[in-house]
């Protein structure tokens, strides 16, 4: 199985080193615009491989999708990063230029391919990169909910003292402040959190995974790498192997939790043909409110790139 990351910067190079070290793909085509980048990585990876122990080869291209073709899964996180000071928002011109080109030629030299989008403003982007492609929604999604979930858990396993790979948990809605993590759907060892750990400290850290994006850019002066590049190989590889694990995906939602026409955050079941199915759970008042709240916000943007006619049509 062949897969393509476009980009390879942070996120990027960090996912295809990931998805080298699970050591399931024939091979992993790493792509950026920037001459030498992509090529100089790709080869110190695969450098690595010997003593890692994988045979997934990886090669690294300037902009020549000519390599990518017959790819089935492409990653995009080709796009600036947040500086401090800026919220996922403000990247949204710059980076809607650069996720629909990067889609066509995808497109182009990968018909059949699965696209995950990383690029932020991430809801918008993957909506940018789902009208660019013209395929059928359940093809084209989104990586968030994965990386704020697992914030959530490392912030939850810090305070209860126990593993993250103990914690069950679901966070739904935007990348962005307004996600909605759900305490009511979080176990650990499967006893519910809320017997575990007050409620004043699990609104504590529902209000640091929100802002979980900033504080690392705050403390690096750029966006986070490690746990996004994990979470999208993760994605990966639960459609090559057809896994069908549920995820906190960005969906094209039709009608579920009452919303249309909108990329969100909610679980999937991830297998071969992208996602498969949109779990829906019954949410209670509050929870339902924050979510609507949060689709609130992503439409605002997503309007931001419908009125940008060249980007959208
Ligand atoms: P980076 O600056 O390290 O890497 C971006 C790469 O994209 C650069 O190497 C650049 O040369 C390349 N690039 C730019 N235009 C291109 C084009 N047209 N074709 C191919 N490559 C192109 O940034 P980083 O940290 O890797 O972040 C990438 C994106 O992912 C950003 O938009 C960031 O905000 C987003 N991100 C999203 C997360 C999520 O949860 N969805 C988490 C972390 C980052
Ligand atoms: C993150 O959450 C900035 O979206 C990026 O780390």
């Amino acid at each position: 199985m062949k897969v393509t990351v476009v980009g390879a910067g942070n996120v990027g190079a960090t996912c295809a080193n990931v998805l080298a070290h699970k050591d399931f793909l024939q091979e992993v085509i790493l792509l950026d615009i920037k001459e030498g980048v992509s090529e100089g990585k790709a080869l110190d990876v695969w450098e690595s491989a010997a003593i890692n122990h994988f045979s997934t080869r990886m090669t690294g291209v300037t902009n020549d999708y000519a390599r990518t073709a017959g790819s089935e899964v492409v990653v995009i996180t080709s796009g600036l990063p947040r500086k401090p000071g800026m919220s996922r928002d403000d990247l949204i011109s710059t980076n809607a230029s650069i996720v629909k080109s990067v889609t066509e030629n995808v497109i182009k030299h990968s018909p059949d391919a699965i696209i995950v989008i990383v690029s932020n403003p991430l809801d918008v982007m993957t909506y940018c990169a789902y009208l660019t492609a013209k395929v059928d929604s359940s093809r084209v999604f989104g990586m968030a909910g994965i990386l704020d979930t697992a914030r959530y858990k490392a912030f939850l396993a810090s305070e209860i003292g126990c593993s993250p790979k103990d914690i069950q948990a679901l966070l739904m809605g935007g990348h962005g402040d307004t996600m909605v993590p759900l305490p009511r759907y979080t176990t650990v060892g499967g006893i519910p959190v809320t017997e575990l750990v007050s409620e004043e400290k699990i609104n504590a850290i529902i209000e640091r995974t929100k802002k979980g994006g900033g504080e690392i850019v705050n403390l690096l002066g750029t966006s986070a790498w490690y746990a996004p590049g994990a979470a999208a190989a993760q994605m990966v590889e639960a459609i090559c192997k057809n896994e069908k694990r549920i995820y906190p995906c960005c969906a094209w939602l039709t009608g579920q939790y009452g919303l249309e026409k909108i990329y969100l955050g909610v679980p999937v079941v991830l297998g071969k043909k992208g996602i498969e199915k949109i779990i829906e759970l019954k949410l209670n008042d509050k929870e339902e409110a924050l979510l609507k709240a949060s689709a609130g916000h992503v439409k605002e943007v997503m309007s931001v790139l419908d009125n940008m006619k060249a980007v959208a049509s």
